[in-house]
């Protein structure tokens, strides 16, 4: 084991993939890290792993050495399972602490039980802080987006490490203290939840081509290729065309036609829609990917489904390329500013100040959903926007008049031909509804006054009213 000759900058608990490629990052940028986790055993293997860094890294088989081995007021960053195993570790380690240390807890947390925490430690002199963290095991290595929750006195320490470890868009670091106690796992959820979104929306897209237009995986791969070029560059657009493009080395055959239908999920895009219904939100788009992942793991169902179903479905043209460029581009927009509502609402009932554009800006590199819209998004966030609505910023009402005729189409073609395309077409009805200045709940106001007197505005005059009903 490397001998602890500097006190280190930071602790880090927890050596699975994120964990040691943070690790990793840190030391590479010159922070002296002490390291340590459960499993004593994989501390020496990690510390001998990369002979260059482990000058910087002093591994720990005892916890109480490992947190000595920090240097005060502490910052440790925890990479372990979310829930039950983070609640243990703070009353394991706060007996060791002393004020003003910070535990952060980097992993996919409920930002519910952040919140929670913070308020748990609030008065003992230790800091919480939730931090997501995007950007997969490369970006933590090498850059990851960080969204950073907890007290200013917990950003203040962690700030400089932060800044150099993090991804960089055009020289600016991509992490931000976005708001006090959960506000950082509150932003890396809904972020979870547009990636969710997105991903939906590309594998609809695939699923027509495939499906109604008899196109094979490299074909379509190409085709993301070409768009990655255009305005809907981006790493999920980039990474999609990688793999339909990529071969089977057991069969030969392209990856995607050996992977089987059924998609997982750890649970962050459910976290958002049920904070966004909490929230009295409802962010369609993302709630239909949720909704396909869900559906997806009924396979042996829509297996003996398929031959019982009539789908009355029609041959029609599949839509053109650009078609499908604009409705993909339509989607991304609506999918995303469905993610900023939620932002937005919680941000007002949890008064964390949440800053829109700070948030678009630091997705801008490092994170699964970086884009090249989401630097338009900053913008659009950073000018005056209407009602605090991304799709009623002037650039976003430009992009979306370019792209929804393309969207329309998509989802035209799709619905008649019997092709499941749930995102987009949420996507689509809800862009419609807000588009619609005089919508249908007169209807429904007057089917619950009728059945249970719940009474209704009026147009004419101030006031709650009843309504003049005919007998059934
Ligand atoms: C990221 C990812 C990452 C991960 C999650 C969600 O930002 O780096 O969102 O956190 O992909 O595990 O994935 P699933 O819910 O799809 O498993």
């Amino acid at each position: 084991m490397a001998q602890d000759t500097a006190k280190a900058d930071i602790g880090v608990y927890g050596l699975g993939t994120m964990g040691s490629a943070l690790a990793l990052n840190l030391a590479d940028n010159g922070f002296n890290v002490a390291v340590t986790n459960r499993e004593t055993s994989w501390i020496n293997d990690f510390i001998k792993e990369d002979t260059d860094l482990a000058g910087q890294l002093t591994g720990h088989t005892d916890l109480a050495d490992f947190i000595q081995a920090i240097k005060t007021p502490r910052t440790i960053l925890f990479m372990i399972p979310s829930g039950k195993p983070m609640d243990m570790m703070i009353e394991t380690v706060k007996p060791l602490l002393s004020e003003g240390d910070t535990i952060i807890d980097g992993g996919n947390a409920d930002f519910n039980e952040t919140r929670r925490r913070s308020a748990e430690l609030d008065g003992t002199g230790l800091h919480f802080v939730g931090m997501g963290v995007s950007g997969g095991e490369d970006g933590a290595r090498h850059g990851p987006s960080m969204m950073v929750g907890g007290t200013d006195h917990s950003w203040t320490q962690l700030k400089p490490m932060a800044e150099a470890i993090a991804a960089k868009f055009e020289g600016t670091p991509c992490v931000a203290h976005v708001g006090s106690d959960g506000a950082g796992h509150f932003v890396k959820t809904v972020h979870n939840g547009i990636e969710y979104a997105d991903m939906q929306m590309i594998a609809e897209i695939y699923g027509l081509l495939r499906d109604q237009g008899g196109q094979d995986p490299v074909q379509i791969g190409q085709m993301f290729d070409r768009w990655a070029k255009g305005p809907l560059s981006s790493y999920l657009i980039e990474i999609s065309g990688a793999a339909l493009q990529s071969v089977d080395s057991k069969t030969g055959k392209p990856m995607v036609d050996v992977i089987l239908d059924k998609a997982g999920q750890k649970g962050t895009g459910g976290w958002t829609l049920i904070e966004a219904l909490k929230l009295g939100q409802s962010a369609n788009a993302i709630e239909a990917a949720v909704g396909a992942r869900s559906w997806s793991s009924e396979k042996d169902m829509r297996m003996a489904a398929e031959p019982l179903l009539d789908k009355g479905a029609l041959n029609v043209d599949l839509p053109s390329e650009d078609d499908l460029e604009n409705a993909m581009l339509a989607g991304r927009i609506l999918g995303h500013a469905q993610g900023f509502r939620i932002l937005s609402a919680a941000s007002e009932e949890f008064e964390w100040s949440l800053d829109m554009a700070q948030i678009a800006e630091i997705w801008r590199a490092g994170c699964i959903i970086r884009s090249a819209l989401l630097d338009e998004f900053a913008s659009a966030f950073r000018a005056e926007l209407p009602f605090d609505h991304l799709i009623l910023a002037p650039v976003m009402r430009i992009r979306l008049a370019g792209s929804i005729l393309g969207l329309r189409r998509v989802v035209a073609a799709s619905v008649l031909t019997g092709q499941p395309v749930p995102a987009l077409s949420a996507a689509l009805a809800w862009h419609d509804s807000m588009a619609l200045g005089r919508g249908t709940a007169n209807m429904i106001q007057s089917q619950r006054d009728f059945f249970g007197a719940h009474g209704f505005e009026r147009l004419d005059m101030d006031g709650k009213h009843h309504g003049d009903w005919n007998d059934v």
